[in-house]
């Protein structure tokens, strides 16, 4: 019996809460149905969709949309390190919790990342100082057009900031099926950003583990960024820029208190929330969506926004920061339709 279905709403599948459809729709919960489903949808579009937590429908989706949703995550290990794979469908912040609760650290700065673990190094997701690239071995990946398996290590993957070939070359040309994180044992818990050792000093912690950081990881994302189970929102909606030196000498001149982290290239990477916040857009709501009041960078579905509302809400903050400060922000959201 197949396992497609037809005209499904994508509404609870997608954490900015867009009623998009799906023409055929097939969740998976083993690997070996990916192989019948494609079959079945022979010539069709496909979407591959994880926990939705980083796309915008801005339209129904044609073709099929295949759900992934294998779940299992295995550990081994040598002299220096663990290893944790887990499958695509598991949620991020649970294999975070399972690898705490199995006394591993090295995820703790990456809680609470919305999604799931198939689409982790699509966007190198990371926080606090960690990025994915960081904990990284490897994934194994089906590639659609001839169906075979494919293993890509850590350079095979060429991480950018919230990048990779999964987003840039070979897009749509892979499904993830599993990711392989290497988590050394003598880990040390990365504690360097500002809010971390803020948090931790008003928890009364002295000397962090993983498991603290991950506490305090939590409560300061709870408090700025909103809950999609409460409010629609995909997280930051836009890349932070990345300015040459100059460019940031003159905004430096002009604004003395914009905050700015120095690359190694020499260039400049300025927050995205910070320019959208100065040019007076923090908070504001424009019909059923909004820039949300305590992460500018954040842009949030009050309950009954279309994914074009969002979009073009999107284009105007894009097209305002470019006036203002002359500087292009790109969108870290893929938009589909
Ligand atoms: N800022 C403002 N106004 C705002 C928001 C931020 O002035 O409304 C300033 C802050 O005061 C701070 C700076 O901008 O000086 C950076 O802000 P924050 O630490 O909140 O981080 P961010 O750069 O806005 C990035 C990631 C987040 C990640 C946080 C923490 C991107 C696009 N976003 O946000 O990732 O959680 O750092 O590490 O790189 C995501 O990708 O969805 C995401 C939430």
């Amino acid at each position: 019996m197949s396992i497609i279905q037809q005209d499904i709403s994508l509404k609870a599948f997608n954490t900015f809460g867009i009623d998009a459809r799906a023409a055929f729709y097939a969740k998976i919960n083993q690997v070996d149905d990916i192989y019948g489903c494609l079959d079945l949808a022979k010539n069709k579009p496909l979407f591959v969709l994880g926990g939705g937590s980083n796309v915008l429908f801005t339209d129904h989706v044609d073709g099929l949309t295949l759900h992934m949703a294998t779940r299992g995550i295995s550990y081994t290990a040598d002299d220096k390190f663990h290893y944790v794979e887990a499958c695509a469908g598991e949620h991020w912040h649970d294999l975070v919790i399972d690898t705490l609760e199995h006394k591993i650290g090295g995820l703790e700065n990456l809680s609470l990342i919305p999604g799931q673990v198939g689409a982790a190094p699509i966007q190198n997701i990371g926080a606090y100082g960690v990025e994915l690239c960081d904990v990284f071995h490897s994934l194994t990946a089906l590639h659609i057009p001839t169906l075979e398996l494919h293993k890509f290590d850590l350079n095979d993957c060429r991480f950018g900031y919230r990048s990779s070939i999964f987003k840039t070359t070979e897009k749509g040309q892979y499904i993830i099926l599993s990711v392989k994180l290497a988590l050394a044992k003598s880990h040390t818990p990365v504690t360097s950003y500002g809010d971390i050792e803020r948090k931790l000093q008003e928890m009364n912690v002295v000397s962090p583990n993983a498991y603290d950081v991950s506490r305090a990881v939590i409560q300061i994302r709870q408090s700025k960024l909103p809950n999609p189970a409460q409010i629609g929102n995909a997280g930051s909606f836009f890349k932070n820029p990345v300015v040459p030196f100059f460019k940031y000498e003159s905004l430096k001149i002009k604004y003395a208190e914009m905050p700015s982290f120095m690359l190694e290239s020499g260039d400049v990477k300025i927050p995205a929330g910070w320019l959208i916040e100065k040019a007076g857009w923090k908070g504001r709501r424009v019909g059923n969506c909004g820039v949300h009041t305590k992460q500018a960078l954040v842009l949030v579905n009050y309950g009954e926004a279309t994914g074009r509302e969002i979009l073009n809400l999107a284009q105007t903050i894009q097209n305002d920061i470019h006036d203002c400060f002359g500087i292009k922000l790109e969108m870290e959201v893929n938009v589909i339709g």
